[in-house]
């Protein structure tokens, strides 16, 4: 029987493991496509999934791994045949399935997205997740009317994953970017990445509590952050601009008020990559594979091995990983 090895979460009572694990095929979840996985990714959920109060993962033990990059070893669906390479992200992959932080995933077709020309395996990794959230923000930004010439994007959380991917796809498609971080040392490398400005969080979300309106800086908003960051983001768009809200790395509350919406036509867009269409998604990763793909994307993420992983999952949740982290599997 072939075994073979996953980064695996388990609680026994109130002991929780993270540790890799040998695992055989037989153990996998159902679905149409069993993949030989090459690279993952480390999100601020599967950061989550690594804590016993994370609340992602519900059942034990477990292989997480939001993410998957990797080839087709068995296809029992049309439109995939044995050596296909395929990406996989969101849907219910680990978190109610079990994940790509693994040799190997048996996985549901509809899940899974052909690697477009013009990606490898570890650049559609660098992207994971977090390059579909940041693109369909772009995508939804446009969509509601930006364009350059409006003026300045604010992206928060710039340091992280989502956020230095929506500041180098900006400044690849021409947008001045303003770049939110609290990393003083991500500085420079968000200028390399196409940040015209860096903002410390105290010019773009100081302390206290968010006034109802600011001064009108921002065209466009990518948020990963939420909490007061957001409603100071809503409060500093300009009339008819628009926000992009996708994460909570920073808080679930947003206390704002309406005044952004009715005094000066702000429109707040949700952002969901784990259910995003298919259709939608393909789209997108054509996008990220062609003529959005930042020529410095080898700037955002470093490779770790899976052995590294339950160390980089404390890192992610306590927001001191600076763009993308890579899993060689
Ligand atoms: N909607 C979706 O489909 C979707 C998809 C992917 C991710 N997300 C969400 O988006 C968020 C970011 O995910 P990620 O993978 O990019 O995580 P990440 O790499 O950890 O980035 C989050 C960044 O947010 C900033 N941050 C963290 N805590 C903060 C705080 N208390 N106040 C202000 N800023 C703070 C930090 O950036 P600086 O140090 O630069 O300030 C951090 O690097 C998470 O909430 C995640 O669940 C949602």
């Amino acid at each position: 029987m072939t075994m073979f090895r996953a980064l695996t979460v388990d609680r026994d009572g109130d002991v929780f493991t993270r540790e890799i694990r040998e695992w055989t095929f037989n153990d996998l979840p159902e679905g149409e496509l069993l993949i030989k996985v090459s690279h993952s990714g480390l999100n601020y959920k599967d950061g989550l999934a690594g804590r016993p109060d994370g609340k992602i993962v519900n059942k034990y033990p477990f292989i997480p791994g939001i993410d998957l990059a990797g080839t087709v070893v068995s296809s029992q669906a049309d439109g995939f045949r044995e050596g296909d390479a395929v990406l996989v992200t969101g849907y219910g992959l680990g978190v109610s399935h079990f994940g790509g932080l693994s040799q190997y995933a048996r996985v549901p077709a509809a899940w899974a997205v052909p690697l477009p020309a013009g990606l490898t395996p570890v650049e559609a990794m660098a992207y994971g997740t977090a390059g579909l959230t940041a693109a369909l923000c772009v995508a939804r930004l446009e969509a509601a009317g930006l364009t350059p010439e409006r003026g300045p994007v604010l992206v928060t959380g710039a340091g992280g994953g989502v956020g230095s991917l929506a500041v180098a796809l900006l400044a690849r498609r021409g947008y001045t970017v303003a770049a939110g971080t609290g990393k003083a040392a991500a500085r420079d490398w968000l200028r390399q990445l196409g940040a015209a400005e860096i903002l410390g969080r105290g010019d773009y979300a100081p302390q206290g509590t968010p006034p109802a309106l600011a001064r009108q800086r921002w065209a466009g908003v990518v948020d990963p952050v939420g909490g007061a960051t957001l409603a100071h983001a809503l409060a500093a768009t300009q009339y008819g601009g628009a926000v992009a809200a996708c994460g909570m790395a920073g808080g679930m509350e947003l206390p704002a008020t309406v005044y952004p919406f009715i005094l000066r036509g702000v429109s707040l867009l949700g952002v969901d990559s784990v259910f995003c269409p298919h259709p939608e998604r393909i789209s997108i990763w054509n996008k990220l594979a062609g003529d959005w793909k930042p020529d410095n994307l080898q700037l955002i993420y470093q490779e770790i091995s899976l052995e590294e992983v339950p160390q980089a999952m404390d890192s992610i949740l306590a927001g001191n990983v600076q763009g993308r982290l890579v899993v060689k599997i």
